[in-house]
């Protein structure tokens, strides 16, 4: 074969890998709303970053058209100038299913991701194991959860949900540390509305059983739901901003787009002088981060509980927020679960820890208990307590019983815990506490209303404020709201070189 007929055969099997699977698939994939997996690669990565890896591979199955790549596109490139690894399930090739090459090239991305340092980006679209190769595409699956496994914690692992997926495939998204749907053309579940009408009667759609909604609101599988591809991707581009390409590193530091003031007079004005009203907690954390921007996690999920990253003075961080517009803010299974899972991704990663602290307890109730709100806080507490990354609290308003220990506390080895002078640190409100001590007092007083509203009024004098906490060291200052981004900034900068550890062990066991 002559040079030239050799690269025209290069150039043919290139060719025939690019058009996936045909024309027809393409075009179908486009009248479903979704484009293909090139299209995502190319609209991901910074422009013409993109390195494929075994764009000739073929699967193994006799019998069964060989279209090279088979159902997946994998390599390397770069997101605003650093690497990231990524696979792009092609639905176009057999239903995007996974067999065994198609496997062995997602490993491999994950492999050299690992020793690299650097993310790996899985986009997802796919009808699951290829039928046809049976328990070789099982074993396929299998070989990419022990890899999402030992990833964890090592490099940051986003899985995007484009498609279908299901079956024992959610495994693998459901390992990574973030997962991000599209609204419409994206599910997950482990069994489909069939099975289950088959199984247990119930008659559900797919997208009432596993679509973005329900993932985001509902089961809290999603972290992320976005309008459509493009958007899904811009915003994963975005949520790599905020970390770090692997555990040893850090962040990359951005500067503000706007100077903001380093006091602002309107936190002030946040916090209701009445306890009892709520007020969006948004509101101070926008007042106090890089150009009021928080980018939020779990948005729809457990809203008890505000998680999401933003950044000061450049620094990313991550933040956790009691939100007392919702539930008055109440630490219950869900907000315990989804704090917990936010606190050990920023650990892992070096991303400091922000925590706006507005809590009246753990949420009473037999639901709560039955389900189990022992074992699910404790997965929060045990989270903040192992954390060593640099952790600062401020304490806005409630910090009450075994929330105020769990919610970054002193004594949980917090670097820095602020508290503003609305602040009410006590072992209960001063309701509850009127009952426990003077429920027999009140009864028999001749006006058992003024007796109760004078001990009230005696027991918030003397529990409900920060400085009784101040004095015993356990909150380091009582600030003004206005001056907590300076507080935030001074305490950051400050603990840039912080370093602290955990007994050596193989793993400590979280109460899962
Ligand atoms: C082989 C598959 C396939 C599969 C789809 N295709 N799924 N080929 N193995 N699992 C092929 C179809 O034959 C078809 O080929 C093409 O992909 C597109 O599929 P359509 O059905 O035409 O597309 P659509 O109508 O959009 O439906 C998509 C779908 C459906 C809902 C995903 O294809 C489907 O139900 N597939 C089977 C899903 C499934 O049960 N998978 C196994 C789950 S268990 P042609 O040539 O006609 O274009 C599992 C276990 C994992 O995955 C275990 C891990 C531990």
């Amino acid at each position: 074969m002559s040079l030239e007929q050799k690269i025209e055969t290069l150039k043919a099997k290139h060719a025939q890998a690019l058009a996936g699977g045909g024309e027809e698939r393409v075009r179908k994939q486009h009248e479903g709303g979704k484009l293909t997996a090139r299209e995502r690669i190319a609209a991901f990565l910074d422009e013409g970053s993109f390195e494929e890896m075994d764009a000739l591979m073929v699967h193994r199955t006799e019998g069964v058209e060989k279209i090279p790549g088979d159902g997946v596109v994998t390599g390397f490139g770069r997101v605003d100038g650093r690497p990231v690894a990524i696979f792009a399930q092609d639905f176009t090739v057999f239903g995007g299913s996974l067999s065994e090459a198609y496997a062995k090239k997602i490993c491999k991305v994950m492999d050299l991701a690992m020793k690299v340092g650097c993310p790996v980006v899985g986009l997802n679209d796919s009808g699951g194991a290829r039928i046809q190769e049976g328990v070789v595409s099982l074993g396929g699956y299998a070989d990419i959860f022990l890899r999402n496994t030992l990833a964890s914690g090592v490099i940051p692992q986003i899985s995007l949900i484009m498609g279908p997926c299901a079956g024992g495939a959610v495994y693998s998204p459901a390992i990574t540390d973030f997962i991000t749907m599209v609204k419409g053309t994206s599910y997950m579940f482990v069994t489909g509305p069939d099975v289950i009408k088959t199984v247990t009667h119930e008659e559900v759609t797919k997208e009432e059983l596993g679509g973005a909604h329900t993932h985001a609101a509902k089961s809290g599988v999603a972290s992320f739901v976005c309008a459509s591809d493009l958007a899904a991707l811009a915003h994963t581009r975005e949520l790599l901003s905020f970390l770090p390409s692997n555990n040893l590193g850090e962040a990359p530091r951005k500067a503000p787009r706007t100077q903001m003031p380093l006091e602002n007079p309107d936190l002030d004005k946040v916090v209701p002088d009445d306890p009892s009203k709520p007020y969006d907690i948004r509101d101070i954390i926008r007042g106090v981060v890089d150009d009021q921007h928080f980018f939020e996690e779990h948005e729809a999920f457990a809203p008890n509980l505000v998680v999401g990253f933003a950044r000061i003075e450049g620094r990313s961080v991550g933040i956790v927020a009691n939100q007392p517009a919702f539930y008055a803010g109440v630490l219950d299974i869900s907000s315990s679960e989804k704090g917990a899972r936010f606190v050990r991704f920023c650990d892992a990663f070096n991303i400091p820890l922000i925590t706006f602290e507005d809590v009246p307890g753990f949420l009473p109730g037999v639901t709560q208990e039955h389900g189990g709100i022992i074992r699910h806080g404790a997965k929060l507490l045990y989270a903040f307590c192992e954390a060593t990354v640099p952790k600062i609290t401020v304490i806005t308003r409630k910090a009450y019983g075994g929330a105020y220990c769990v919610m970054a506390s002193k004594h949980i080895r917090t670097d820095f815990n602020f508290a503003y002078p609305t602040a009410e640190i006590a072992v209960m409100g001063a309701e509850g506490a009127m009952n426990v001590l003077h429920g027999k007092a009140i009864a028999a007083a001749p006006d058992p209303a003024a007796k109760r509203a004078e001990l009230i009024a005696d027991y918030n004098e003397k529990f409900a404020n920060p400085y009784i906490a101040a004095e015993f060291g356990f909150v380091d200052e009582v600030i003004l709201p206005r001056e907590t981004r300076q507080k935030l900034i001074k305490a950051l900068a400050f603990l840039d070189t912080k370093r602290d550890s955990t007994p050596p062990k193989k793993h400590g066991n979280i109460p899962l």
